[in-house]
């Protein structure tokens, strides 16, 4: 049986070799972007690197403060690269995110590097995006009409609910996410689009076009795949 959270520590450590000394860095969220976190703050001490790291989410800059990397905002540098998850890849390196509500300022963040990597373990590797569904980040008074305007588009919209917390999970943003799950998305650059449009949403978890690179962690060792 494969341990899926070495693959992840794999990738997260290969991804943590990459960042050069002097970089102002993405720090994703998530299970795999925990690795790569902690493996680069090992590296910062060993090392010695004067590097800046930029969070997505409280997750990652809790982490990364425990872990010696100094923070600083988007406000103040652009990023070299960003390092994050992603709840699926398809081949042509199109993502769903937003499996940790974080994916706003991921976009943002990711969007923006000169070089966006991708860490995942195989699981995450599909041939067509939509088995996951898509989250979106929603201010709470647009509920139901964008529950309205995702059934409209063939979506099935459900309210992600908190975990030791009653009712929904609010985000880092102070706002709802609306999981809709559309099969198999077959463009998801017009999807990404269309769904940013409804008054309401903040932001939809396809991340479209914009990856590099993957890191893909199997049972063999890691694959690297290059746009
Ligand atoms: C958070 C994300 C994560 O990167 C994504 O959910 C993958 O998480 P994990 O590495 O725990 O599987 O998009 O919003």
């Amino acid at each position: 049986m494969v341990d899926s959270d070495l693959l992840k520590q794999n990738v997260g450590k290969q991804a943590s070799e990459l960042i050069q000394d002097g970089q102002v860095v993405g720090l994703g969220t998530g299970s795999t972007t925990h690795h790569f976190i902690r493996y680069l703050g090992e590296r910062v001490k060993n090392e010695e690197l004067d590097i800046l790291g930029i969070p997505t989410s409280f997750q990652s800059l809790i982490l990364a403060r425990e872990s010696g990397i100094k923070i600083t905002t988007l406000d103040e540098y652009d990023i070299n690269i960003a390092v994050d998850g992603a709840d699926e890849v398809n081949p042509s390196l199109d993502l769903i995110k937003g499996g940790g509500a974080a994916h706003t300022l991921e976009k943002l963040v990711d969007s923006s590097a000169d070089e966006f990597v991708v860490i995942v373990d195989d699981s995450k590797m599909v041939d067509s995006l939509g088995k996951f569904p898509v989250p979106l980040e929603i201010i709470p008074d647009s509920l139901r009409l964008v529950k309205n305007a995702v059934i409209e588009m063939g979506g099935v919209p459900e309210l992600r609910m908190g975990i030791q917390k009653d009712g929904p999970v609010i985000t880092d943003n102070g706002n709802f996410v609306l999981d809709t799950k559309f099969d198999d998305i077959e463009n998801p650059y017009e999807l990404e689009i269309e769904l940013n449009t409804i008054p309401g949403v903040l932001e939809n978890g396809i991340f479209a076009g914009i990856t590099d690179k993957v890191i893909v962690g199997r049972e063999n060792g890691n694959e690297i795949i290059e746009k």
